[in-house]
């Protein structure tokens, strides 16, 4: 091999070794019990809910799809793992992972947070400050939503755009892509449902614009479209009372001046009435248009394109409340390459999703076949019912004659 084609060689090997995808943090629930050994139970509650490693009551694969599911109604789960620290600076961020709701979820989160490197894990609750949270929220039907949240100086900032969550019981798979141009793009099941600016779509900066303080509407500003025409005046005859004594009243016969007062006519409604009077409405001659106050750039607007710079990324965790629990979280993954992520996507979710719907099908028709069935026994058992007691009415005439006697009497009263 010559000089030239060694470098060459190297320089091809270089680019693969730069391109190649960093996975910072991968979680498939692989390895039985030995998750335990990577996630971190918090101990800042002592009543936290449990985990349990199930693929659940259907899937496409009874290894592939176990997770960590909720197993404790109306708790608080808080777990976290840790990884190598990385700074996403100058490269895309994919959160990726699968939720799967297969117990009918009334209220519940079914969202990760990443946290910086230095949380303490055995002391994780809701308060940790967190760099990102990520994922589906569910409560009632007023709240199916995806959260996007990003802690930025301090503070921790919601997306303004809603993104609405699945709300099946199937497994989907969530995706959030930040990008270092300051965009994003929301992903489930490996389809895009949102993308944007961070800019944009949260409102981390104060506005570019404001409206001018030194600009004020000047004082002879005429804003007013119709004004009163001033040719229209009241008709003299216009004012008339709104109630009139009721001509038509009569002081009864037996009035007593002495006992009842003087008579006097009850009042009723005037039918000349017509209420105020107001002049005719015209076009104001002076009409400017509403006034607009004039924008000028915000000085306390500065841009900064770190926004999607997180320094210290280090753990994952779920932190999060549940009414029903059931909900298996699975196929956790933490990259820089949006084109792997979307690989193993559809490499883990993509390839059980489907062996998972066919599996619900099967057991849901099961399901209803058997209802029927018992509603058909039920139905039989009334029809086995009615025969016992055409044979007790045979052998019992006299009861049976009472109740002819109780129908008789009843009849009648039923056509009341
Ligand atoms: C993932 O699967 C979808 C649907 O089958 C396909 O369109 C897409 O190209 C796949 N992505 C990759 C990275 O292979």
């Amino acid at each position: 091999m010559s000089k030239m084609q060694l470098l060459a060689s190297v320089t091809v090997l270089l680019v693969a070794y730069c391109v190649q995808a960093k996975v910072y943090f991968r979680e498939d629930f692989l390895d039985g019990d030995e998750w335990r050994s990577r996630w971190v139970d918090s101990k800042h509650k002592s009543d936290y809910g449990k985990w349990k490693l199930t693929a659940g009551d259907f899937y496409g694969d009874a290894e592939k799809d176990k997770g960590l599911q909720t197993s404790q109604d109306a708790r608080f789960y808080a777990s976290s793992a840790r990884f190598e620290p990385f700074s996403n600076e100058g490269k895309s961020l994919v959160i990726q992972f699968t939720v799967k709701h297969e117990q009918k979820i009334d209220c519940g989160g079914g969202y990760v947070k990443v946290f910086p490197a230095d949380l303490d894990q055995t002391a994780m609750h809701g308060d940790s400050s967190y760099y990102i949270m990520f994922g589906p929220d569910i409560c009632g039907y007023s709240t199916k939503k995806v959260h996007v949240i990003f802690s930025y100086k301090g503070q921790n900032h919601l997306i303004k755009k809603e993104i609405k969550c699945m709300d099946d019981e199937l497994s989907h798979l969530y995706t959030l892509i930040l990008n270092p141009d300051q965009t994003y793009e929301v992903k489930i099941d490996n389809k895009m449902v949102e993308s944007g600016s961070l800019e944009e779509d949260w409102d981390f900066l104060p506005p570019k614009k404001i409206k001018d303080p030194e600009a004020k509407k000047p004082e002879d500003w005429d804003d007013r479209a119709k004004i009163d025409d001033p040719d229209d005046t009241k008709p003299e005859d216009w004012d008339k009372p709104e109630n009139i004594p009721d001509p038509d009243a009569k002081k009864p016969d037996d009035w007593d001046e002495d006992m009842d007062g003087e008579w006097e006519p009850p009042m009723i409604p005037n039918p000349e009435y017509k209420g105020d009077w107001k002049p005719k409405q015209m076009d104001n001659p002076n009409y400017k248009g509403t006034w607009v106050h004039p924008e000028i750039d915000n000085p306390d607007y500065s841009p900064d394109l770190t926004i999607y710079k997180f320094d210290n990324i280090g753990v994952i965790g779920l932190d999060l409340w549940q009414v029903k629990s059931g909900t298996i979280f699975d196929n956790f993954l933490i990259t820089d390459d949006v084109k792997e992520a979307e690989d193993i996507g559809n490499e883990t979710w993509g390839v059980t999703k489907e062996p998972e719907r066919k599996m619900k099908q099967e057991q849901d028709d099961l399901k209803r076949k058997e209802e029927e069935e018992k509603n058909k026994e039920q139905d039989t058992h009334t029809e086995e019912d009615e025969d016992e007691d055409e044979g007790e009415e045979d052998n019992e005439d006299e009861e049976d004659d009472d109740e002819e006697e109780e129908e008789d009497d009843a009849k009648p009263k039923d056509e009341l």
